[in-house]
């Protein structure tokens, strides 16, 4: 395959959700441009309506208002967060500083991810919650917060900014640890754009309750854990090069570039200027052979969405792989670390877990078999970047769940050339 052109991808997941839900609870009315409009991202758009939040339809290329209100309303029915974790965990940080009763839901796969990592912490600041509060449906009621002092139990940009929001809007301090590495800090970058103090020290990262929420105008940029689909896919080809514009390059989120970078791959960032405070460039990448490397554990909440991609990309590289300590992926949108190594072992790879270890071989065989996502949409994006392979034959088992993050990657995929 030959890879060739320029390209963008759509908007920041963690990114427009974040301003959506801060939007939305800030004065005046938000302009967003460049939003993310994909399955998860309406799913927010549609909680905050219930909410009492004025948001325009999200339509890809469209500019999003949102018409904030400053306080919630009482939904008139349950939050549904559809497939969205991120979503889900930060609407119950502002549901807690909230004097009403809310039932907060989701589909299949977030019924089944772990919500007491959240929900103990805000019980701990003065929320209530009804009967189990450690999988949705989950009912709470919020009411005035204490301040919070925790050290978390995950590195986890989800659990941390559902904390930061609790004291955005019960107006009290919040300073969390995470244990290993640093989770992406979108949160705080927008927090402090706001005029909030958001400051590290020791380990500590400490909120205190000093801006205020305005309306702003605020243009997204392309989504990092989209970009590594296509990065995947140039990597893979055998001629040309690709550009990949108006990525967001914040650091804690491309950890995957040094991963790639030991990997051999010719991949270079090009920054240009900072979006309000989100650095912002154009990836440049073209085909590489890869060898093996070792992926510690500190590096993983850095890349923490790319590593289908790049477990992916090890399977066709010479020598042995390791992702260490990756056991937070089987509560991902699936068990996604089973599914990584189940999969690559069903094409004919040689994947295995052990512990909370991940362990890939490279094979240059072609590719070949059934991939089972469970609906992940990641899991679906980089096994049908292998399939691009010369002589591969990879049969997706639901390709368009996909719409998730990335809604028209599989036409995006053949216009870079990806086409088996
Ligand atoms: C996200 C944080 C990550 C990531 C998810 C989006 C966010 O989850 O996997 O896709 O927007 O904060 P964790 O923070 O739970 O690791």
């Amino acid at each position: 395959m030959k890879i060739g052109g320029a390209i963008r991808v759509p908007g920041d997941k963690s990114i427009t959700q974040r301003a959506l839900l801060l939007a939305a609870l800030g004065g005046g009315t938000s302009t967003l441009r460049g939003a993310l409009s994909s399955l998860d991202t309406r799913a927010a758009a549609r909680v905050l309506r219930s909410l009492g939040a004025g948001v325009s339809p999200l339509r890809d290329g469209r500019v999003v208002r949102v018409a904030g209100r400053r306080r919630f309303a009482p939904p008139p029915s349950a939050l549904d967060c559809r497939n969205s974790g991120t979503v889900a965990r930060l609407l119950l940080g502002l549901l807690a500083a909230h004097p009403f009763s809310a039932l907060v839901t989701g589909d299949r796969s977030l019924r089944r991810r772990p919500m007491g990592r959240v929900t103990e912490p805000l019980a701990a600041m003065g929320a209530r919650f009804e009967g189990d509060a450690g999988h949705l449906p989950i009912r709470i009621r919020g009411g005035a917060l204490r301040p919070l002092r925790c050290q978390l139990p995950v590195s986890s940009a989800q659990l941390k900014s559902a904390l930061f929001l609790a004291g955005v809007a019960g107006a009290v301090p919040v300073a969390v640890r995470e244990p290993e590495g640093r989770s992406r800090d979108h949160t705080e970058r927008m927090l402090r754009a706001f005029g909030y103090s958001v400051t590290e020290d020791g380990g500590w990262i400490a909120f205190e309750p000093d801006g205020r929420l305005s309306s702003f105008d605020f243009t997204v940029p392309g989504d990092f854990s989209s970009a590594i689909f296509l990065a995947g896919a140039a990597v893979l080809a055998e001629a040309g090069s690709l550009r990949i514009t108006g990525v967001g390059l914040n650091p804690t989120r491309t950890g995957a570039l040094q991963v790639l970078g030991r990997m051999g791959a010719q991949l270079a960032a090009e920054p240009m200027a900072d979006v309000l405070g989100e650095p912002a460039g154009d990836l440049v990448v073209a085909p590489s052979a890869l060898i093996g490397t070792t992926v510690g554990a500190g590096e993983i909440p850095g890349l923490i969405d790319e590593i289908p991609m790049l477990a992916v990309l090890a399977s066709r590289a010479s020598g042995h792989t390791t992702f260490r300590h990756v056991g937070e992926l089987r509560v991902k949108e699936s068990n996604r670390l089973a599914l990584i190594a189940d999969n690559l072992r069903a094409v004919g790879g040689r994947a295995e877990v052990c512990g909370d270890d991940l362990h890939v071989d490279g094979t240059d065989r072609p590719p070949r078999g059934r991939v089972r996502t469970d609906g992940d949409h990641r899991i679906a994006m980089a096994f049908s970047v292998l399939g691009t392979l010369r002589g591969a034959r990879i049969a997706v088992d639901d390709p368009d769940c996909a719409a998730v993050s990335y809604p028209g990657f599989a036409s995006a995929l053949r216009a870079v050339g990806g086409r088996r």
